[in-house]
């Protein structure tokens, strides 16, 4: 297992070229299921969730190429059943089970384990296939579908804490293929799901108003084969964008969206971090003292649940009191603890975190327990005075591309090491 060493207090200074975002590549890539015919995407994402999700693909039968950033997939003949240990490994994986119910009228697929940040269950995504005409049972930890008939119908995808990013694109997946109009309604908004419309209508399918709560989908006999390239990954430049904010550096993120982060550069700027917009280039710099700031996570165009824990590190950073609460997760507050562990004051209150900020951070030993959190973690460390071993760090593998590549570009002492 690798960690990562920092040695910190060293402003992050240059340019940073933002990758494809993960969590739209996933999605695209079941999505390839849905036709028998070749599909490519470019910008992908060198991740570890990614390879893990070609994985599956080619469990399912599917060819899956790499050649640079470009993946070639062609799942000419698919079968219905999903290999159990490796799809309930990845969450995201519960994303194959609508196409392959578009494309077979039938699926077996492992129910996705629970993961650190919350219970993550996936009653909507059943909830609205079965409204669709599937019938759906879960037996000995898999989820059985069919669907002899699957016709369009409204759908409510609003769940307790919002709407469901995957569960949209989910439905979405399985309803360009069934009979008549599918209309979701309390759809996510997310940019992700966004681009799996475009990359669905690409390949023939009918999808309007992807981005809005309301989308409406004309189902039609089949789909073919498309090209498309990946939205940039809005949680990586924000990532980017908090670092160069917590080491008072100056770092120009390339090929980001800026419309993809208005509400991440909003609280940016309250905090006193200067943002300069040229074209799709976004320089991020912080010239003097940070002030507190409040968050609240919401569903998008909200402040994103993806960036919390990294904006905890920065407020840990900013004299005062800065209140983070937390509405999509329950339990997304694990980096807390380790963000102790560098001399953070936080105390947790229900779902709020409040962050007694301003006492500089000290290196330590500390342990990541999921992706966002981990990211925390190397942000803490960077602004922290001397060294700081980030443990565990597959979790940063499965969600940011070269990151102590990326870092070391910008100035960064980052080395990556094999624990003993
Ligand atoms: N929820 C339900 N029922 C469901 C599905 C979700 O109650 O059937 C609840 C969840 O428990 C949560 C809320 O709805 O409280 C939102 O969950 P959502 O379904 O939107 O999450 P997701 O689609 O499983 C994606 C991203 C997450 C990101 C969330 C929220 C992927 C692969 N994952 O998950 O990304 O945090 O949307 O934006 O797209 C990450 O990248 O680190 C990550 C965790």
């Amino acid at each position: 297992m690798d960690s990562l060493l920092i040695k910190g207090g060293v402003p992050l200074h240059g340019e940073v070229n933002i990758s494809g975002a993960k969590n739209a590549v996933l999605p695209i890539m079941a999505a390839s299921l849905l036709t028998s015919e070749t599909c490519i995407i470019h910008g992908v994402p060198d991740l570890s969730d990614v390879s893990f999700m070609g994985e599956i693909l080619r469990s399912l039968g599917a060819e899956v190429a790499r050649d640079g950033d470009t993946l070639t997939l062609a799942a000419t003949k698919v079968r219905g059943v999903g290999d159990y240990d490796l799809i309930r490994k990845m969450r995201g994986s519960i994303c194959i089970l609508g196409p392959l119910l578009g494309r077979l009228r039938k699926a077996r697929v492992s129910l996705p384990g629970g993961c650190v940040i919350g219970p993550r269950p996936i009653d909507l995504h059943l909830k609205g296939l079965k409204e669709l005409g599937a019938k759906i049972t879960i037996e000995e930890g898999y989820i059985r579908a069919s669907a002899p008939k699957f016709c369009g119908t409204d759908v409510f995808l609003g769940g307790r804490s919002g709407p469901t990013v995957l569960g949209t694109s989910n439905v979405m997946m399985a309803a360009v293929l069934a009979e008549g109009v599918t209309v979701i309604q309390s759809a996510a908004c997310e940019p992700e799901v966004v681009d799996v419309a475009a990359f669905l209508n690409a390949m023939g399918a009918r999808i309007n108003g992807a981005g809005s709560p309301t989308i409406t989908i004309t189902g039609v006999g089949q789909l073919h084969g498309a090209e498309h390239r990946v939205i940039p990954d809005r949680i990586e430049a924000a990532t980017y964008a908090i670092a160069a904010a917590a080491t008072r550096g100056e770092v120009t993120l390339q090929g980001a969206r800026p419309e993809h982060l208005h509400a991440v550069l909003d609280k940016l700027r309250e905090a006193g971090v200067k943002v300069e917009r040229r074209g799709t280039a976004l320089t991020v710099r912080r010239a003097g003292r940070l002030r507190p700031v409040d968050v609240t996570t919401l569903p998008y165009a909200g402040f994103p649940t993806d960036v919390q824990a990294q904006m905890m590190a920065l407020m840990t950073l900013t004299p005062g009191i800065s209140i983070i609460t937390e509405r999509i997760f329950e339990s997304r507050f694990m980096h807390v603890s380790e963000l102790a562990r560098l001399g953070a004051e936080i105390a947790i209150e229900g779902p709020s975190a409040i962050v007694k900020g301003g006492r500089p951070l000290s290196g330590a030993p500390v342990m990541a327990s999921d992706l966002r959190a981990s990211a925390a973690l190397v942000i803490g460390g960077l602004a922290a005075r001397g060294l700081t071993q980030v443990k565990r760090i597959y979790h940063l593998d499965r969600g940011y591309e070269r990151l102590d590549d990326k870092l070391r570009n910008l100035g960064a002492r980052v080395e990556r090491v094999e624990e003993t």
